[in-house]
């Protein structure tokens, strides 16, 4: 699938639902009103469309929320879409998690066939933990952590730095999770839904990224996922550190992703309203012709990119959608 501006389209984030056993700060106000059931797609129409989107050439697939795991028969889902991965449809089939129900599911994760996980952590401060997620409980998210460490899944750490709340643990979680074989990534938060606070804990993370260079020796890996996130090597562990800078960095032009929320509807870009709606097409025939032609018409008019901005003249978001109905 080609854009319009020859960008490959081969990598689809699939929202498996908006509903989270969290409340982070950052994502979503305490009393979130969520989609009604009876608009989600289900599980077996999910299946059968990310079949479609895969005989249309994405190679890669991550599932994501809210929290996905929190989605009623969710491993049958994943179980469903792992068989692409056995006939090599697929390279690769990963999720994004807050972490509180992987201890119960890692081993169905890595049956399916999925390497690795994303695993969003933003402190290892059990009161802070609480604060940022205000439903989390941090010890439920170690444990499922290590679980998928010994189910062999390959644990990424999605970490948001927030100004005055986890900024003096960057390089300590850095070291922890370097220790721990694990990557770990840093996120700016993004002006998406209606947040209190984004000024005021907005980080930039060149700031980081300069205090970290006075500690250790950061080497500059080059790109190869089309993504937001560029990647250095720490030489003193050893490990790698991604930022993502959608505020300070433009990485539109490698762009080869696009989004489909639980109630069917695909956007083409996470900082644009572009949306298309697959779930009439889906539903009106039980072939694939029409929703097939609604993904090129769709693909057909990718925006060039995003025009994010936080700044003290605009406080509100940029996009009213919250990141757990688009997935991040
Ligand atoms: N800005 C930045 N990151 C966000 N996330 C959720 N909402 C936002 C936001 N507004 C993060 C989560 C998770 C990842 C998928 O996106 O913490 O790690
Ligand atoms: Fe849930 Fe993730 Fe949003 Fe936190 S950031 S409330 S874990 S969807």
């Amino acid at each position: 699938m080609l854009d319009p501006f020859g960008r490959d389209i081969s990598y689809l984030r699939v929202s498996v639902t908006d509903r989270c056993d969290f409340r982070c700060v950052y994502c979503m106000s305490e009393d979130t009103t969520f989609l009604p059931k009876a608009d989600l797609l289900s599980l077996e129409e999910m299946d059968r469309l990310c079949a479609v989107f895969i005989a249309k050439g994405v190679r890669k697939l991550r599932l994501t929320g809210g929290e996905p795991l929190v989605r009623k028969n969710m491993i049958w889902l994943v179980e469903r879409l792992g068989r692409h991965l056995k006939t090599g449809a697929l390279d690769e089939l990963t999720l994004t998690t807050n972490g509180s129900q992987l201890a119960r599911h890692a081993d169905a994760l890595a049956a399916a066939g999925i390497k690795r996980v994303n695993v969003s952590l933003d402190t290892l401060d059990e009161a802070k933990f609480r604060r940022i997620t205000r439903w989390g409980r941090l010890d439920q998210v170690l444990d499922g952590i290590a679980a998928a460490q010994l189910a062999g899944l390959k644990i990424k750490l999605n970490m948001v730095a927030l100004r005055g709340e986890n900024e003096d643990e960057i390089e300590s979680m850095i070291a922890w999770a370097h220790a721990r074989d694990m990557e770990l990534t840093l996120i700016e938060t993004m002006p998406m839904g209606d947040v209190a606070d984004r000024v005021e804990r907005y980080l930039p993370l060149s700031l980081v990224r300069s205090r970290l260079e006075r500690r250790w020796t950061l080497i500059d890996l080059p790109d190869k996922t089309g993504g937001p996130a560029r990647y250095v090597r720490i030489a003193e562990t050893g490990g790698r550190v991604g930022f993502i800078t959608p505020m300070t960095h433009n990485f539109c032009e490698s762009c080869n992703r696009v989004r489909l929320t639980c109630t069917g509807t695909l956007y083409m870009c996470l900082g644009q309203e572009d949306a298309a709606d697959l779930r009439r097409p889906l539903r009106a025939s039980p072939d694939d012709g029409l929703v097939s032609a609604a993904i090129d018409e769709a693909i057909g008019r990718k925006p060039k990119g995003h025009d994010f901005i936080i700044d003290r003249r605009h406080r509100g978001p940029s996009i009213g959608r919250p990141m757990s109905l688009t997935g991040g």
